[in-house]
């Protein structure tokens, strides 16, 4: 494979879609910054990319939900000479159940993660992009940033905003030759939901055809990311329900919603 000679940064690699997307970007030929907090999983990652695709794989071990780590990632890998062309804003975290039966600190851990350290590393990543004119950003929303979800309420919102960042950044940032997509999966098979399937009958038992391959969902989103399309939502199903959340009335959608959630408590 030829060498693209542009470099990805994808936070969340050492597992799941983060992971399945940092193959598919070496075997694109891309060099590859890769940043979660298991140091092991990283560097195992690493090798295996530079053994299999020859591109040049870095670790930087990083816990994103921790106030200054987007900046001191930035500075570490700029200290290293590396030049960021596409950024992969993929660690997240969820926790499911009723908001009054979690402790303050799992509400703050998703919104630390999924909505703090998300845009704390776009502030410092997109200057660099928008100054050089060239960069491709992939946010990882989720279907439920389309509508409010009771029993995943936080998680919901914190995609929400995922989203509503990601499209306004889309228009904002596409004179300066960057463009930002919007990845919303659904339920997709990664150690995130094996998670939830694990303590609750409800996601235990959803039937395999309403879960995505976490292979399919990030060849979708690298498409997307390298077309520059603001949204994506892998998989016909899961198309369908966004549509849906946002062409029928919002009282609907929010009773709907309940309803389902409600059963999965
Ligand atoms: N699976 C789904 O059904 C689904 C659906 C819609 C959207 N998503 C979104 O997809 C993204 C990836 O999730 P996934 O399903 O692939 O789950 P996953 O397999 O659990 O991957 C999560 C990744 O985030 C990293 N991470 C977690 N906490 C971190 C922290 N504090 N600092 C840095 N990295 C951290 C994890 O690595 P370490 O533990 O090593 O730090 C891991 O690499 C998330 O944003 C999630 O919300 C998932």
């Amino acid at each position: 494979m030829a060498h693209s000679h542009e470099t990805v940064l994808i936070s969340g690699a050492s597992s799941g879609i983060g992971e399945a997307l940092a193959w598919l970007f070496a075997e694109q030929g891309h060099d590859l910054v890769l940043v979660a907090r298991s140091e092991d999983k990283l560097a195992d990652l690493a090798h295996a990319l530079a053994e299999d695709h020859g591109v040049e794989a870095q670790c930087y071990p990083a816990d994103l939900s921790k106030p200054g780590a987007a900046r001191r990632l930035f500075n570490a890998v700029n200290g290293d000479g590396q030049q960021v062309d596409i950024l992969v804003n993929n660690a997240g975290v969820l926790e499911h159940g009723a908001f009054i039966d979690m402790d303050a600190t799992q509400h703050q851990r998703m919104i630390q993660l999924n909505v703090a350290g998300l845009t704390d590393l776009l502030s410092h990543f997109l200057p660099p992009m928008a100054e050089r004119g060239y960069g491709r950003v992939c946010n990882v929303a989720s279907i439920a940033g389309f509508m409010p979800v009771a029993s995943l309420a936080t998680y919901a919102a914190t995609k929400a905003y995922v989203l509503s960042l990601s499209e306004a950044l889309a228009e904002e940032m596409r004179p300066h030759g960057v463009s930002v997509t919007a990845l919303c999966p659904g339920v997709t098979a990664t150690n995130m939901v094996a998670q939830v399937q694990e303590d609750n009958d409800t996601f235990a038992k959803m039937p395999g055809m309403l879960i995505s391959d976490v292979d399919d969902v990030a060849r979708e989103a690298f498409k997307a990311c390298m077309k520059g399309t603001p949204i994506v939502v892998p998989g016909n199903l899961n198309l369908a329900t966004t549509l849906a959340a946002r062409s029928t009335p919002k009282w609907l959608v929010r009773r709907l919603s309940g309803l389902l959630g409600r059963s999965s408590l």
